[in-house]
């Protein structure tokens, strides 16, 4: 039966690779507009948490996991071979960076490759991951097509970039619109298609190349304008400008300006790094991104930015920051959220350590820190609290009891403004 009619009838499989951040939410979507759903990782502990209907991102409720799984619409397997059962295939593995910040799409490829024996007529492929224009049609198309099978006439390639902002309540998977580019009109068409029967709301563009620089845009918008007002944070500051109450009234504005916060660093998986992915392609073609280039770095000085206030502020307090006991609140790279990945809570810690602090962390998200050495938790009590040099506000969160800190920390940098409802000399704003 050709893909259309059996979308069209719901009779169709649907394979997700890669159950993480954007896989597990999509592949649960998927379940429960009624899609027959097998999520395929590498890691049998995700996939046996799957199959018990247990969740383990943030963003998916542990009840409709559990209830997709037990209607048998959704499963999870380690198994590559089923692949071949799948009428369409979603591909979200992760696409890091080297660290020469070079695209890192060995993920991407290993996937293609176990798509590729198992490619048959009629299979529609979605690349959903985060990369660099191109990579759908100079890539993954050469390898699919290795065994003799044409795009746009016996399989289908299209991109849609996953949008996802973990933690966000309001927009999610199911409501955040899906960017559709396909290789050729008929990829585009059955891929528009596949979303619309899972209750999403694509938006077709004319190739895969457009999606994915949509992607590379969004985000690069986003890394720009945290670099600019982390600028003008800095700038403020030798200036002895309030730069919250500068953004919160320019905010007052109701067209031509959108806020940004500075804040102690970039994190995550996307801002980051995605826009790299851009400017190692626009390399490529002889072109400079500059923007991209001079807000990443403005944006990764701010880490050392945070060491420097926070040891003039110890300094004015007779302190250095040798021998100081300093607690990190807030670990994950962004409020609400347990992911830690290339938050700048790390390159704090390591900078400090550097100088000999003695570091601890409190975030209630996040149960233990990895990667960053002999870090201990910390409880957070009045006692202990009154025991610190300093506590540097990394990320805030909405459950922390920060009036127990404002009454008994003699030092609080806070890197977020999380403190704004708070009047004390103790505390020092970013
Ligand atoms: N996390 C976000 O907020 C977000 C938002 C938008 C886009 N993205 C992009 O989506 C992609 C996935 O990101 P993520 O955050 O979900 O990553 P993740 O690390 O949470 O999940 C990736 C999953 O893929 C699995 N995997 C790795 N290689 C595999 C392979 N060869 N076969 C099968 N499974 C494999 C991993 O085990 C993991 O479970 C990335 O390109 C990322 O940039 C992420």
């Amino acid at each position: 039966m050709q893909l259309r009619q059996k979308l069209a009838d719901k009779k169709s499989i649907h394979s997700i690779i890669g159950l993480g951040y954007v896989g597990l939410p999509l592949a649960v979507e998927f379940a429960k507009a009624g899609l027959t759903t097998v999520g395929i990782d590498i890691v049998r502990d995700k996939i046996d948490m799957v199959n018990a209907g247990t969740s383990y991102i943030g963003d998916v409720a542990g009840e409709e996991l559990a209830r997709v799984v037990s209607e048998g619409t959704l499963r999870a397997s380690d198994d590559f071979g089923e692949l071949k059962d799948a009428d369409t295939i979603n591909i979200c593995v992760p696409t890091p960076l080297r660290k020469t910040k070079d695209p890192d799409i060995s993920y991407i490829v290993s996937a293609v490759r176990e798509i590729q024996k198992n490619l048959r007529r009629e299979q529609l492929v979605i690349l959903e991951s985060t990369t660099y224009p191109g990579t759908t049609e100079e890539v993954i198309l050469p390898l699919l097509e290795e065994g003799g099978l044409a795009v746009g006439r016996d399989f289908y390639l299209a991109f849609s970039p996953e949008r996802v902002d973990p933690g966000n309540v309001k927009y999610t998977t199911k409501n955040i619109p899906k960017v559709v580019g396909g290789v050729t009109p008929a990829c585009t068409e059955l891929a528009t298609l596949l979303y619309r029967t899972a209750n999403m709301n694509p938006v077709p563009v004319s190739s895969s190349r457009v999606a994915e620089t949509v992607k590379l845009l969004e985000n690069t918008f986003r890394s720009v304008n945290i670099g600019l007002v982390n600028e003008i944070a800095m700038m403020c500051h030798k200036m002895s400008i309030d730069v919250w109450e500068v953004i919160e009234a320019a905010a007052t504005k109701p067209f031509g300006f959108m806020p940004f916060y500075p804040g102690p660093g970039l994190g995550g998986h996307c801002i980051p790094i995605d826009p790299f992915y851009l400017s190692w392609k626009a390399k490529q073609s002889g072109f400079e991104a500059r923007f991209i280039e001079l807000s990443g770095m403005i944006n990764s000085d701010m880490p050392m930015h945070v060491i420097n206030r926070v040891a003039e502020a110890l300094n004015e307090r007779r302190k250095c920051i040798n021998g100081a006991r300093i607690l990190i609140l807030g670990v994950s790279y962004k409020e609400g959220i347990d992911d830690t990945r290339e938050s700048p809570a790390y390159d704090i810690i390591k900078l400090l350590q550097y100088r000999k602090a003695e570091v601890m962390y409190y975030d209630e998200h996040v149960g233990s820190l990895e990667n960053a050495g002999d870090v201990p938790a910390f409880a957070y009590t009045a006692g202990n609290i009154r025991n610190l040099d300093c506590a540097i506000i990394v990320t805030g969160h909405r459950e922390v009891d920060y009036r127990l800190l404002v009454e008994n920390a003699p030092l609080i940098f806070d890197a977020r403004n999380v403190l704004k409802d708070f009047k004390s000399d103790n505390i020092v704003l970013l």
